[in-house]
């Protein structure tokens, strides 16, 4: 098992630990012993998630003498909105939860964040504990402590910062995960490769197609690296005041995409179309290489995610969405561009014509 230790705040208090492999249930439980996070756990889970590895995760638990409680919800974003919240939240008193109750995300981003925010404001703040069982969560929703729930006005738009007390990557999990929802996660592996580290994006490269394969031992190292890099982003940065920002390559197009489809579109797919967005913008301005443009659309088509905006999104719409875009500081859209693979810095503005024009081009 490997383990990466996030240092947060320079407070040892809420700094934690990520610990990675395979088949690690059991000795997950151990440890949760050994750290006493919790005089007693429920598990936050859902539908889906449930059926696959709910009993076992209360077996494994129970079996070394945990007091373990489960709560689970219909699996799905529409999960992670108030109401759930407050069912979860009266669930909790009726268990008689206390301060002293750790919860356990078992899931994807969706139990991940919903888990996270309720545990951060039930009592004033539980501990908690991330199980990611996506690749999204794994790579990306678990580490970083971001919390939130959705309104019908927008996603996200309620939340907090509360870091879990350990996250447990199991790739076990992975094996019974969708096409799409394992693109989803390959999308931000490919994002971090782009925007930290060129040895990822090699070995990628020399995955290719193979990698939706799913091979265990090539997934626990781009997992461990895709970690690694998210949680020293989010070190520097735990608010996201500056650097994180390069976290967003790719998402401003990509959210605007998103949204404009009604989330027709997965995730995965219109950053990846957010990603060959900026590439090219980035070598329109002069910045990137045609030969590391080229690598990096290569590398998008070759795992099966999209290089093309669908032609029934207008480009008007989305630029529309993009100026809406939350993330954005004043009225000047600031843009992750790249210099080289590895090399991204944030712009605060590109020219509006040459926007329109590369989504424009990008149109089917
Ligand atoms: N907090 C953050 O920093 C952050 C970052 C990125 C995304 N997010 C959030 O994460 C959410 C998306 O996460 P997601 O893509 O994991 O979605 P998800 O949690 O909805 O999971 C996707 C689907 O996969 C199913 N599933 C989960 N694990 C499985 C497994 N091992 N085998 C088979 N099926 C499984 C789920 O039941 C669900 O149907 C969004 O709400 C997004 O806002 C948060
Ligand atoms: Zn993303």
């Amino acid at each position: 098992m490997n383990r990466v230790k996030v240092h947060l705040d320079k407070k040892t208090a809420s700094s934690y630990e990520i610990y990675i492999g395979k088949d690690i249930i059991d000795r997950m439980g151990l440890l949760f012993t050994q750290k006493k996070w919790g005089g007693r756990y429920i598990i936050l889970t859902d539908s889906i998630v449930l059926a696959l590895y709910g009993a076992r995760m209360q077996g494994a638990l129970r079996e070394i003498g945990l007091h373990v409680d489960m709560i689970d919800f219909p699996a799905g974003e529409a999960s992670k909105d108030i109401r759930t919240a407050l069912r979860i939240i009266n669930q909790l008193m009726e268990m008689k939860a206390d301060r002293t109750t750790a919860l356990i995300a078992l899931g994807g981003g969706v139990v991940g964040d919903l888990t996270g925010f309720v545990a951060s404001i039930y009592m004033r703040g539980i501990p908690y504990i991330q199980v990611p069982t996506t690749l999204l969560a794994q790579v990306d929703s678990s580490i970083g402590g971001k919390t939130g729930i959705d309104l019908s006005t927008g996603k996200n738009v309620l939340g907090t910062f509360y870091q879990p007390k350990g996250v447990f990557i199991d790739l076990a999990f992975l094996k019974t995960l969708k096409l799409q929802e394992l693109k989803n996660g390959l999308a931000e592996v490919v994002k971090y490769g782009i925007i930290d580290d060129p040895e990822l994006f090699s070995t990628l490269e020399a995955m290719g197609k193979d990698i939706v394969n799913g091979n265990a031992d090539l997934l626990e190292e781009i997992v461990t690296r895709s970690c690694r890099i998210k949680k020293a982003i989010v070190e520097i940065d735990e608010t996201e005041q500056g650097v994180r920002r390069i976290l967003n390559f790719g998402h401003t197009i990509g959210h605007a995409i998103e949204t404009e489809s009604n989330y027709a579109i997965s995730h995965g797919d219109a950053v990846a179309m957010g990603m060959v967005a900026s590439t090219i913008l980035s070598e329109r301005m002069q910045y990137l290489s045609a030969e590391d443009k080229e690598r990096i659309i290569a590398l998008i088509r070759a795992i099966g995610l999209p290089d093309r905006i669908p032609a029934n999104l207008t480009s008007d719409g989305i630029f529309a969405r993009m100026q809406g875009d939350k993330k954005k500081t004043g009225a000047i859209l600031n843009f992750v561009l790249l210099k080289k693979i590895g090399v991204p810095f944030v712009t605060n503005g590109v020219p509006e014509q040459l926007l329109r024009a590369v989504i424009a081009g990008l149109k089917e």
